[in-house]
C-alpha cells in the first residue's frame, strides 16, 4: 500500500478546532454501532469534503483508525485539494475499483496522518450511480467496517445526484452539512426527505461557514435527529 501526504485544507482557527472536537465527541456519543457515516449536502461547496477530512484527522488524534471514501466520481476535487502525489504510477481511485479495473487493495492509500486511510474518487465516470450500486461497493464498505473504527463517506450533493441516497442505505448514519444561509429550506427539506426514504438515521447537521457573531462556532452538530429518527423540523 502506498502512502500519500495530505495538505491541510482548512486554516485551523481556534473556533474551527473547537467545533471539530465537539463534532468528534458527538459522533462518538452516537455509539459504537455508528461506524459507517455518510456526509452529504444539498449543494456543492457547502463544505462536505472539508468537514469529512478534518473530522477524520481529528478522530485519528483520539487514536481511531479511520477510512475516508470519496464517492463523488462526478466532480471530485478532493485529491487535488489535498495536493496528493503518488510516488509511482497514477493516483488510483474508487472508479478504478468499481469498474473492475483494480482490486480494492490498490485503491486504498495510507497517509502521513497516522491512522488515516483514503480511497479517492478516481477519474470521472459517465455512470457513477450505476457502478455505486454494484456489489463491489458493498464489499468495500464491509471491508471498511471490519478494518477501521470509522468509515466516513464523502458524497456528491444530494440536490444534484441521487448517489448519496443510494449509499445511505449501506450506512449506519448520515450527517448533513449545511452552509449557513445558503441552502434554502425547501431544498433542505427535499434532501432530508430523500435520506429518510433511504431509511438511514440522520445523526445531525453540521452548520458550516458560520458568520462571525453566531456564537463563534464554525459548525454545529445534532441540531435535530439524534433521537427523533431525523424527523426534526
Ligand atoms: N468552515 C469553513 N470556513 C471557510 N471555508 C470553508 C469552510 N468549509 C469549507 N470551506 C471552503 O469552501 C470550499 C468548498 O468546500 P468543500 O469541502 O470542497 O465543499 P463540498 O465538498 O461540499 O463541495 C473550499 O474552498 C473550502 O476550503
Ligand atoms: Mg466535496
Amino acid at each position: 500500500m502506498q502512502t500519500v501526504r495530505l495538505e491541510k485544507i482548512k486554516k485551523q482557527s481556534y473556533a474551527w478546532q473547537e467545533s471539530l472536537r465537539a463534532l468528534r465527541t458527538n459522533l462518538q456519543f452516537c455509539g459504537d454501532d455508528k461506524k459507517v457515516i455518510l456526509f452529504t449536502s444539498a449543494m456543492p461547496d457547502e463544505g462536505k469534503s472539508t468537514v469529512v477530512v478534518e473530522l477524520a484527522r481529528s478522530l485519528t488524534e483520539s487514536g481511531k483508525k479511520v477510512l475516508v471514501i470519496d464517492t463523488d466520481m462526478r466532480k471530485s476535487v478532493l485529491a487535488g485539494r489535498l495536493r496528493v502525489k503518488v510516488n509511482k504510477g497514477e493516483l488510483l481511485g474508487l472508479s478504478h475499483y468499481l469498474s473492475g479495473q483494480r482490486p480494492a487493495g490498490e485503491v486504498l492509500y495510507g497517509t502521513d496522518v497516522s491512522g488515516l486511510f483514503m480511497v479517492f474518487a478516481g477519474p470521472t465516470v459517465p455512470n457513477p450511480t450505476e457502478i455505486l450500486e454494484k456489489e463491489y461497493f458493498q464489499r468495500l464498505i464491509e471491508f471498511g467496517r471490519e478494518t477501521f473504527d470509522y468509515v466516513l463517506i464523502d458524497t456528491a450533493p444530494l440536490g444534484a445526484a441521487i448517489d448519496a441516497a443510494l449509499i445511505a442505505k449501506k450506512c449506519d448514519g448520515a450527517v448533513l452539512v449545511v452552509e449557513q444561509k445558503r441552502a434554502g429550506r425547501r431544498l433542505l427539506q427535499g434532501v432530508i426527505r430523500q435520506l429518510e426514504l433511504s431509511e438511514v438515521k440522520i445523526l445531525g447537521v453540521v452548520l458550516n461557514k458560520v458568520k462571525k457573531g453566531f456564537h463563534g462556532y464554525g459548525s454545529y452538530y445534532g441540531q435535530y435527529g439524534i433521537d427523533n429518527k431525523g424527523r426534526g423540523e
